[in-house]
């Protein structure tokens, strides 16, 4: 998959379906050339290199007008020599000298794939699924050493990068900026397309056409935010979710990172992706070392659902890992929404007894559990159960859960502290905050300093306990608030710059050493909703809490904007009670079903509260799920239909052999007399006939027909009701099963 012209010193990496070529310049440097559809692996590329005489250009020889890193597109472009573009490295030497040019020094191919120490990564079972290229760099002067690393899979349209630094001198020096990934189109006819929101409206899809100048999002929360995910793609301005050309690039991290697409005055684009430099400054003493994150580059001619399928294959299978990686997820039921602090151990086996009555698997406690919680005032830090609530302790009440058939899972927010805690009281010194200033709360919470060893053993000492001696089987990772006064006072002055990257190093620590000791625990990460809903905690954590925003309607967006990057395998999704908590709706329990099914299934309600009606509905989804989740986990997702266009969202999750579909329609506002509508659906077999059956609808069609005229859609709303058969009101979901026969 790797090809290496010694003579002309280009490196080509091809695996059939995509290519990406860069070469070594003269000076050392490395040049790009070409990423996209895959290009013969004998081909000669060298003359794709553009150089010109640019009046006004700053040349890196003497006597040489044509070479500027200015003009000529660059691999990993450093900052200070000639290049006026944003660079990928930045580097501070002692004299206060910010230029450093690190020079070709050799390259190795590996099989497969080297792990990233203490980052999350994508990985390969088997040597032959993926090569690495490694490419070795130097700045004399500093001692610098620069390896990059490019991974391309054999399954997967994508290649991972990253970068890792190693001073070999004899003098400390600063990395200012160090970007994950680096790229120079050869034009910017491009939309950007972003996941952009807030808390309880994350990760709405935005375009904006590229101009001159710099398009970017990024955060500087401490976490990945709900405002923008780490994630930027760009789309050929014909490119529509089916067809056209598009590349993905997404950060595998979950703290503060920045991804830009800068236009140039000659209409190059550059792209890049990794760590934010605003607040971040990494001292690299002689002989230390430093590896910065994965960034994962996909590239489609089939639109952006093409994007995204390459993105969930990557991710459902190579980097989110473990024993609940494959397995079906259980269908779950959390008190939050019914009981916020609320409860007592009685109230909570009466809530579970419904949940298992109906189907459900595992019963997940919520906040409220610790300390003195009551509200959220207190308690963050005391993870041991309040017996006032609780008086088995947590052993207890998971006892009891399992006895009635069911597994238990719990609540934790372990990077977060009260001032009112045992916990803050014995360390009061263990938060985040700048001497002599005061230190903001967020919901009257502190964040802990995961930057030390002895704040992470702490918070691991108690969750050790607590999953040793009950029955745990699932926790949900909470974190509520973004970091501010960003300072440690375990580090010296001139170290403050790295407090936000080791932050999340120590987040991460803390997965790791409790996937390491409880290997079938099923982690589901959250931070207010979505707060860190990003590549890196797939890696520790494969479901997260995708929004706090549980109406089916907004969660129709949320979910979809999500859908762009992330598997449906990862994407916690409730049915909740209505009037809907967060915005006031009454949605139909169907349609509350039919968005959550997209995801990893469950409720967020007391069952005890509804109907018998209801009660019939939610057996018969969960079973269903039950029933469907495998296909639903690792089907093909189709985006079909966009709630950010129109007054529908629609989607289909097939199966890889097109022998059967799912078809979700969900229809917001409801109309009167309207059109007819077919639905073109993808990823069937064309001349394979099919059975349509809906809650209205019920016919056989061959896949051409249900690909090219469309699938039908019985909206009752072309017309009027006049039978009493309903079928036309708002915020009206059917679910359409389309299977082979
Ligand atoms: C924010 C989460 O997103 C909610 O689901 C819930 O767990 C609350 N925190 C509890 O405080």
């Amino acid at each position: 998959m790797v090809t290496v012209n010694e003579k002309e010193k280009v490196f080509h990496l091809n695996n059939g379906r995509i290519s990406y070529l860069f070469y070594v310049m003269e000076s050392g440097q490395l040049g790009h050339l070409y990423f996209g559809k895959a290009l013969n692996p004998e081909g000669n590329y060298l003359h794709m290199v553009e150089k010109a005489h640019r009046p006004m250009s700053v040349c890196i020889r003497e006597g040489d007008l044509y070479t500027s890193y200015e003009h000529l597109r660059q691999e990993y472009p450093c900052y200070g020599t000639s290049d006026y573009r944003y660079p990928a490295l930045e580097i501070q030497g002692s004299d206060g000298s910010r230029i450093c040019k690190p020079e070709y020094q050799g390259y190795e191919v590996i099989k497969g794939k080297k792990p990233l120490e203490g980052l999350p990564a994508t990985y390969v079972e088997r040597e032959e699924e993926a090569e690495t290229l490694e490419i070795y760099l130097k700045d004399a002067l500093r001692g610098l050493e620069v390896v990059l690393s490019y991974t391309i899979f054999r399954d997967v349209d994508g290649i991972a990068r990253s970068a890792r630094f190693a001073n070999r001198g004899q003098e400390g020096f600063f990395i200012n900026r160090v970007m994950s990934m680096s790229v120079d189109l050869p034009d910017a006819d491009f939309q950007s397309v972003q996941l952009s929101g807030s808390w309880s409206r994350e990760r709405y899809v935005k375009v904006r056409d590229l101009d001159p100048g710099i398009t970017a999002v990024s955060s500087m929360r401490g976490n990945s935010s709900h405002q923008h995910n780490p994630f930027l793609a760009l789309k050929r301005k014909n490119a529509t979710e089916q067809s056209g050309q598009v590349y993905g690039f997404s950060l595998v991290y979950s703290g503060n990172f920045l991804a830009q697409a800068e236009v140039d005055n000659y209409q190059v684009l550059r792209v890049m992706l990794g760590i934010n430099p605003f607040g971040f400054q990494w001292k690299l003493e002689p002989g230390e070392s430093f590896v910065a994150p994965e960034a994962v580059m996909v590239y489609s001619e089939e639109g952006l659902n093409g994007m995204s399928r390459q993105f969930h294959r990557l991710y459902r299978n190579r980097l989110a890992r473990g024993y609940w990686r494959d397995k079906e997820r259980p269908v779950l039921i959390n008190n939050w929404e019914a009981t916020q602090f609320a409860y007592v151990e009685d109230d909570l086996v009466t809530f579970a007894t419904k949940a298992k009555e109906c189907g459900v698997e595992l019963f997940v406690l919520d906040d409220g559990w610790f300390g003195a919680r009551n509200n959220d005032k207190c308690g963050l830090g005391d993870w041991k159960a309040n017996r006032d609530k609780l008086p088995g302790g947590i052993e207890g009440l998971s006892a009891k859960i399992e006895a009635l058939g069911m597994k238990f899972g719990l609540w934790f927010e372990p990077e977060m502290v009260n001032k009112d805690s045992d916990f803050f009281r014995s360390h009061p010194d263990y938060i985040i905050e700048t001497p002599g200033r005061s230190a903001s709360h967020g919901r009257n919470q502190f964040v802990l300093d995961f930057t030390r060893k002895e704040v992470v053993d702490a918070i691991y000492g108690q969750m050790h306990d607590l999953l040793s001696n009950a029955k745990i089987s699932y926790i949900k990772w909470d974190m509520n608030r973004s970091i501010s006064e960003c300072y440690s006072t375990a580090y010296p002055a001139d170290r403050q710059g790295e407090i936000f990257h080791r932050y999340i190093l120590g987040v991460y620590d803390l997965h790791e050493r409790l996937i390491r000791e409880f290997p079938e625990l099923l982690i589901e990460s959250c931070s207010s909703g979505g707060g860190r809903f990003d590549a890196g905690m797939l890696y520790y954590a494969p479901q997260g809490w995708v929004s706090d925003d549980s109406d089916a309607i907004e969660r129709a967006k949320i979910q979809y904007g999500t859908s762009l990057v992330y598997p449906l395998s990862c994407m916690g999704a409730h049915v909740s009670a209505c009037p809907n908590e967060q915005v006031g709706r009454t949605t139909p329990i169907i349609t509350r079903g039919n968005v959550a099914f997209t995801g990893a299934f469950g409720y967020e309600l007391d069952l005890n509260k509804l109907s018998e009606a209801e009660i019939g509905m939610v057996k018969e989804q969960i079973q269903f799920y039950k029933e469907n989740r495998s296909l639903i986990a690792k089907g093909d997702f189709y985006r079909l239909l966009s709630p950010f266009e129109g007054n529908f969202a629609a989607w289909e999750i097939a199966d890889e052999k097109g022998s059967r579909a799912l078809v979700t329609v969900t229809r917001i506002l409801s109309e009167i007399n309207g059109p007819f509508r077919r639905l073109p659906l993808r990823g069937l077999r064309r001349d394979q006939k099919y059975h349509v059956e809906s809650r209205y609808l019920s016919y056989d069609a061959y896949g051409d027909e249900l690909m090219q005229f469309g699938m039908m859609m019985e909206d009752k709303s072309c017309g009027q009701v006049i039978d009493g058969s309903g079928g036309c009101q708002d915020f009206l979901s059917i679910l359409y099963e389309v299977t082979s026969i």
